[in-house]
């Protein structure tokens, strides 16, 4: 497999995906781990976000979850389940309003066929969006979301621009130019 300056990296100083940099971007410009205690990851396997947020910040408590198995990383609870099920883990159940953090790289199977794509798309990322909202703490809660640049980003946007004090946008420099991948920031100011 051909790695990328960011994929030798990742790869040199032990993480599992070179994702780990465009999370580190966003969180470090946006102080998004000062004071954090919680944090929930949706969507973590292979473990590189998890293992971030451990490194940076290894007090915290980690919360993780995915559909597909994930190798245990030190101090890291994980769950393996959908999103859609989050409400059926009781020991993340009982953390709702006290999440600090709330990060999503979750991305559907593609069929290629772009409105179908789309949709899904928009529909994961909704689920996602309520999830964060229920869970993160409303006087100091972020969320960052992976998505796509396509017909339904404005939606998502305006969405969250109803929901949170504050929303941002973001195309770290490790997301390839041609990829459609951005980043949406979400926070819940005092
Ligand atoms: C791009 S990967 C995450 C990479 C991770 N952030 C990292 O740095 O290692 C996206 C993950 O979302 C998961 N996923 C997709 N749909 C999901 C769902 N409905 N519920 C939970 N996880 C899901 C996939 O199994 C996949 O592991």
């Amino acid at each position: 497999m051909h790695l990328d300056n960011w994929g030798l990296k990742a790869k040199k100083l032990g993480y599992r995906s070179r994702a780990v940099f465009k999370l580190e971007e966003i969180i470090d410009k946006t102080k998004a781990l000062r004071g954090c205690k919680n944090v929930l990851d949706i969507g973590s396997t292979p473990g590189g976000w998890s293992q971030l947020v451990k490194h940076k910040l290894n007090q915290v408590n980690i919360h993780a979850l995915d559909i597909l198995d994930m190798e245990p990383i030190d101090g890291v609870n994980f769950h393996k389940i959908r999103v859609e099920d989050i409400d059926s883990v009781h020991e993340i159940f009982e953390l709702k309003g006290l999440f600090n953090l709330v990060i999503s790289d979750l991305a559907p199977n593609l069929t290629g066929i772009s409105v179908i794509d789309e949709a899904n798309i928009y529909e994961l990322n909704d689920i996602t969006l309520d999830v964060a909202v229920e869970y993160l703490s409303k006087s100091k809660g972020v969320f960052i979301i992976k998505t796509f640049q396509n017909n339904m980003l404005k939606k998502l946007r305006t969405k969250m621009k109803s929901l949170f004090d504050e929303v941002q946008t973001f195309k770290p420099a490790a997301s390839k130019k041609q990829s459609a991948e951005i980043y949406l920031y979400g926070a819940f100011k005092e």
